[in-house]
């Protein structure tokens, strides 16, 4: 069974709207049916705007009650407790795998984020935007990473974080070279892919003031769909109305009945029926839509013991997966519990790379044209060093320690590696390496690792070592 995550934060006063309904809610309660379902209320996400420890807790309860009573509402009941509903910050693997997938993400990356960029183009200077709120992404990469989710349907403002999380994912696997995390898709359905809000311009949102709550008082619901966007050319009912961008009629196409719809449409355009009369039916479409979700909301409210079991078995089955996706992880990192020195020597100091992998290793004869002490540095001589082609090489090697002048090595000839990527030296780049011996042990019985350079004298410069 494929699994699906999201989550929804618990930002304004942490109630739902009909946007979080239908952009998001109403896919959870449809693709539950067929994948195994995790729903996190994200409050470590509120953390970037909310900072008040008594609201914080406040809009997690409401938001905590909004969604169960969404899904309690129009699930059946085998379907709800098949869903794994907890709390993000129940989970302390979540904040354990940002930090650790931070260490594969480009900051380019984070820079690109839409969420960053409006934060920039408001009147905030760059060095005030809290940094939790720039590696929002990463948090929100952990929260799906850790699942190995295949699905996360969110809405259209959201996308660019599931893309971002892919991206993350990508690079992981690929830095330790196992499958470490799967990559998620995000699922949008067009229609929902942005719900603008009463005044029609605008995505609905609960900062922007313009939304239509799902668990507000009926008089309050009721004033929000009387301020909605109609057509601002009609004056008068009995004036032809139009039902583009009319936001009840938009609202309508997803809560009315659809042969009540379509007959109010007409008499809308025939100009023979009120705005306020299709809006007080658009009311009544949404109370009665709700109906079993606002019933579901009085029953939880009234039952937190209900609330807890239900986040207490979601925390526990949350756990199990996120514990197992961890030990991966660390695994694949390097910080695993076991003692494992052995497979490292066995991986590293193995004698085995095949006699085509040292082929590879390009070693000349190399004749030195100039060599000076390098200014700056207490160890290293800069050596211009002639390896048969057409301009010369600079090859650092850093032996002052051990005694060694310039004089050792000017106009004379060593093998040196030719093929080697440039390493930085201080202000230049090492474009070679020059091979050394260890010494032979020193009569006091301990090692004198002075390395001794290998003689080339008489050796045609440039020629290959094979
Ligand atoms: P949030 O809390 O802002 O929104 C919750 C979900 O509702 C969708 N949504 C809308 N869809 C269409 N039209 C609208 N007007 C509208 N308003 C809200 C959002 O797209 C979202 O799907 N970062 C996320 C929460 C999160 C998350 C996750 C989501 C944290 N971790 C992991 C998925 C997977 C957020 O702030 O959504």
């Amino acid at each position: 069974m494929k699994r699906l995550l999201s989550g929804i934060t618990p930002s304004g006063d942490g109630s739902l709207h009909i946007g979080n309904y239908l952009g998001a809610v109403r896919q959870f309660i449809e693709l539950a049916k067929s994948h195994e379902t995790f729903l996190m209320v994200a409050d470590l996400h509120g953390l970037t705007t909310i900072q008040d420890k008594f609201k914080l807790q406040h809009n997690i309860e409401t938001l905590v009650l909004n969604e169960l009573a969404l899904l309690r509402g129009f699930m059946t009941e085998s379907e709800f407790n098949n869903i794994i509903f907890f709390r993000q910050s129940d989970v302390p693997m979540h904040t354990e795998c940002q930090s650790i997938i931070n260490n594969v993400t480009p900051l380019g990356l984070l820079k690109r984020a839409h969420a960053y960029k409006d934060k920039l183009q408001k009147d905030v200077m760059e060095d005030d935007i809290n940094v939790g709120l720039f590696s929002y992404p990463m948090l929100m990469a952990a929260d799906i990473l850790l699942y190995q989710a295949d699905l996360v349907p969110v809405g259209k403002d959201q996308k660019q974080h599931v893309e971002i999380t892919r991206d993350i994912a990508g690079y992981f696997n690929k830095i330790y070279k196992k499958n470490v995390f799967k990559l998620p898709d995000p699922f949008i359905p067009d229609e929902v892919a942005v719900v603008l809000g009463t005044d029609g311009q605008r995505k609905m949102s609960k900062t922007l003031g313009n939304v239509v709550s799902i668990f507000e008082s009926e008089d309050v619901v009721r004033k929000q769909v009387m301020g909605a966007y109609t057509d601002p050319t009609r004056k008068h009912a009995t004036d032809p109305g139009h039902i583009e961008g009319n936001m009840v009629f938009t609202y309508l196409g997803f809560f009315g009945h659809p042969t009540e719809v379509a007959a109010l449409k007409e008499q809308y355009k025939a100009g023979k029926v009120s705005d306020v009369e299709v809006k007080e039916y658009l009311f009544k479409s949404l109370m009665s839509f709700f109906g079993p979700a606002r019933s579901a909301y009085e029953e939880l409210k009234n039952n937190p013991t209900l609330v807890k079991k239900i986040l207490h078995s979601g925390q526990a089955r949350a756990l199990s997966v996120a514990t197992q996706t961890m030990k991966g992880v660390r695994d694949a990192i390097g910080v695993t519990t076991t003692y494992s020195f052995f497979e490292y020597q066995k991986s590293t100091s193995g004698t085995h790379i095949s006699i085509d992998e040292f082929a590879r290793v390009e070693i000349r004869v190399g004749h030195v044209v100039e060599a000076a002490n390098k200014e700056g540095s207490d160890k290293l001589i800069r050596l211009v060093v002639d390896v048969g082609e057409d301009s010369k090489r600079i090859i650092f090697t850093g032996v002052r320690g051990f005694g060694y002048t310039p004089d050792d090595f000017t106009g004379k000839q060593f093998f040196f590696i030719t093929n080697l990527a440039p390493r930085k030296m201080m202000d230049e780049e090492s474009q070679g390496m020059i091979l050394a011996v260890d010494s032979p042990r020193s009569e006091a019985g301990g090692v004198d690792n002075k390395p001794q350079f290998i003689s080339a004298e008489g050796m045609a410069v440039g020629a290959k070592i094979r």
